[in-house]
């Protein structure tokens, strides 16, 4: 299928730093002070939605820094997360549970800094880490807060039920919420483990009525993650207001997410089932960027025979 943009592209301004010019090229990566890649209007909520509307996929990035941040931006990616799961992959924790809101302040800073150097255009969430809004609202508004004075666009807690209070006092307040279902890695140890979640009768019931909860306390994004497949195409049907990102769960979704590291093949062990290597026939970085936008959006990754439940 062929793959037409999100938005429509229109010829930028010649950038003021020519990285095709070796007497201007920059060391250690330093970004140019314009993209080299042709415009795209900001990614804002409408613009979403709009996708959403005419049935294109969103595409959706892990990224914690200022370079990869700015070459998922040039790829066409549409919206960023500055994930938690930058413990694991830059930190070296176990789990993501030990990540602290001084350290998810300091990477969304670091990404809101280099797509503001690039003239970026795609939509910035940053995570709130574990026990950053687990007390009360306020709280988590304090924590969102300081996200957001990073730079953050959106912010993404984990859970349903209790949850949905404190997406309500956040979005009352103006801040923009994303919420998270599904596979919780922040509560993996009560979970058992990285399994799949929702698969009898009774934990997709819950699944369902939480995702419901989360649209109507104005929740306008929510990462399905390791959710079999037919029970991730039934929330999203049921919620238009509030776009599923799918990360193992399946081609239903509204849209896809995936942990930079891991479709990059940065990764010593076994990557898990809904991966995919995009630098596997990719010369650069940006290139299998690239790939994982066109084939989010033309329906060729996930690949519901292998990467779903
Ligand atoms: O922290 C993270 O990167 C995430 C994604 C796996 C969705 O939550």
């Amino acid at each position: 299928m062929h793959y037409s943009p999100a938005f429509s592209f229109t010829a930028r301004p010649a950038p003021v730093s020519d990285m095709s010019n070796p007497t201007s090229a920059t060391p250690y990566g330093t970004l140019p002070a314009a993209s080299p890649l042709p415009a795209r209007k900001p990614v804002s909520l409408p613009r979403l939605a709009e996708l959403r509307e005419r049935g294109e996929k969103i595409t959706m990035l892990t990224a914690y820094d200022a370079t990869f941040a700015a070459v998922a931006d040039a790829a066409g990616v549409e919206t960023i997360l500055v994930g938690d799961s930058l413990g694991m992959v830059c930190q070296g924790l176990a789990s993501t549970a030990g990540v602290t809101l001084e350290t998810m302040a300091y990477h969304v800073e670091s990404v809101a800094r280099g797509l503001r150097r690039v003239q970026g255009t795609a939509w910035l969430l940053g995570d709130l880490p574990f026990g950053s809004y687990h007390e009360s609202k306020e709280q988590a508004m304090r924590s969102a807060a300081q996200l957001v004075h990073a730079g953050a666009h959106m912010i993404k807690l984990e859970g349903g039920g209790w949850t949905a209070d404190t997406v309500r006092f956040l979005v009352e307040r103006g801040i923009p919420v994303c919420a998270h279902l599904g596979l919780t890695p922040q509560t993996v140890h009560a979970l058992g483990g990285y399994r799949v979640q929702g698969r009898d009768d009774q934990a997709a019931l819950t699944l369902k009525r939480h995702a419901l909860e989360l649209q109507d306390a104005g929740a306008t994004m929510l990462v399905l993650e390791m959710v079999p497949a037919v029970l991730a195409a039934e929330i999203t049907q049921q919620l238009p207001r509030c776009h599923t990102i799918g990360i193992g769960a399946g081609k239903g979704t509204a849209g896809q997410v995936l942990v930079m590291h891991d479709m990059l093949g940065i990764n010593l062990g076994k990557n898990p089932k809904f991966v995919r290597n995009f630098m596997d026939g990719a010369s650069s970085v940006r290139e299998a960027m690239a790939a994982y936008v066109a084939a989010v959006k033309d329906g060729s990754f996930p690949d519901d025979t292998l990467h779903a439940w």
